[in-house]
C-alpha cells in the first residue's frame, strides 16, 4: 500500500525546492496535495505536474491566507491530515547590519507562517483525529551562523514551536515534528553554490561529501506524515550530511 494512502496533505513553499519534491513524493504515496506559494507561476507549475493536486496561492505570513488554506482544502478534499510547514526565506545580516523590515519579514514568513498555519490546521485535524506536522527547520537552528541572525533566531523559534505544539496536542493524537535540512541545491542556496570558495566550504563541512537534494529532505518529511513515524513527536531530525555531528 502507498505510505500516505488517504491522507489529504497541504505543503507550503511548494513551488519551488523542497516543497515541490515533498509535494510530487506525498502525491506518489496516495495523498492529495494542495500544493501552497505565494508565488503563483511556480505553485501553478508544481500542482500542474501532479495529477489530483490543487494550487491555493498563500502569503503564509498572512492570517486570512493561512486560514483560507486550511479551508479551500478541507473544502476541497473533505479533511486534512498533514501540514506541511515548509515556506521559508532568508536575509542577510548580523544583529546589527539587518534592517528592522528584513528581521520582521523572515520572522513572519518561517516563524508566525508556521503558527498561523498550525493554528488553522490543527482544529481541522482534531475533527478527523489525527495529524501529523511537519516545520522545515535547519540546521541554523541547531547551531550558529555567521551573517544570517534573524534566519538563525527564526529556526531555533520554529524548533521551539515544534516541541510547544507536540506536548500541547498529543493528547489529541496529532504529531508535530522539524527536520532541520544541511545545505540543499534549491534556488534558496543558488548564490551561495554558484561561489566556488562557498560552495567548497559547504561541501567540506558536510561530512558525508556532498551537497543536499530536496529529495533527501522531502523523503524525511514522507516517513514523518506517514503512520510509519506514529510514535515519533516533538522530536527534530537533522537531514544535513553530518554537518552537525562535529
Ligand atoms: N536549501 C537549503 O539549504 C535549506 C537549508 C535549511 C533549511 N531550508 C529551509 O527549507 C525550506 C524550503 O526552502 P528551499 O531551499 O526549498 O527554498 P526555495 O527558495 O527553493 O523554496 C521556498 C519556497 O517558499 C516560497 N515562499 C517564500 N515565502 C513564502 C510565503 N510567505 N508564503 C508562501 N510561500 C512562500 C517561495 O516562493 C518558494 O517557492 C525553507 O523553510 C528553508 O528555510 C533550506
Amino acid at each position: 500500500m502507498a505510505r500516505l494512502e488517504g491522507k489529504v496533505a497541504i505543503v507550503t513553499g511548494a513551488g519551488s525546492g523542497i516543497g515541490r519534491a515533498a509535494a510530487i513524493i506525498f502525491a506518489r504515496e496516495g495523498a492529495k496535495v494542495a500544493v501552497a506559494d505565494y508565488d503563483e507561476k511556480n505553485g501553478r507549475e508544481t500542482a500542474s505536474s501532479i495529477s489530483g493536486a490543487i494550487f491555493i496561492k498563500a502569503d503564509v505570513s498572512k492570517n486570512s491566507d493561512a486560514k483560507k488554506l486550511v479551508a479551500d482544502t478541507v473544502k476541497k478534499f473533505g479533511k486534512l491530515d498533514v501540514l506541511f510547514n515548509n515556506a521559508g526565506i532568508v536575509r542577510w545580516g548580523n544583529a546589527v547590519d539587518t534592517k528592522e523590515e528584513d528581521w520582521n519579514r523572515v520572522i513572519d514568513v518561517n516563524l508566525k507562517g508556521a503558527f498561523l498555519c498550525s493554528k488553522y490546521a490543527i482544529p481541522e485535524m482534531i475533527k478527523a483525529g489525527r495529524g501529523s506536522i511537519i516545520n522545515t527547520a535547519s540546521i541554523a537552528g541547531l547551531v550558529a551562523f555567521g551573517g544570517i541572525a534573524a534566519y538563525c533566531a527564526s529556526k531555533g523559534g520554529l524548533i521551539q514551536l515544534t516541541r510547544s505544539m507536540a506536548l500541547d496536542f498529543a493528547p489529541k493524537n496529532i504529531r508535530v515534528n522539524a527536520i532541520c535540512p544541511g545545505i540543499i541545491k534549491t534556488a534558496m542556496t543558488k548564490d551561495i553554490l554558484n561561489n566556488k570558495e562557498m560552495m567548497q566550504s559547504m561541501l567540506k563541512s558536510t561530512v558525508i561529501g556532498r551537497l543536499g537534494e530536496p529529495e533527501d529532505i522531502a523523503y524525511a518529511a514522507l516517513y514523518l506524515a506517514s503512520d510509519e513515524s506514529s510514535f515519533v513527536t516533538g522530536t527534530t531530525l537533522a537531514v544535513d550530511g553530518g554537518w552537525t555531528i562535529q
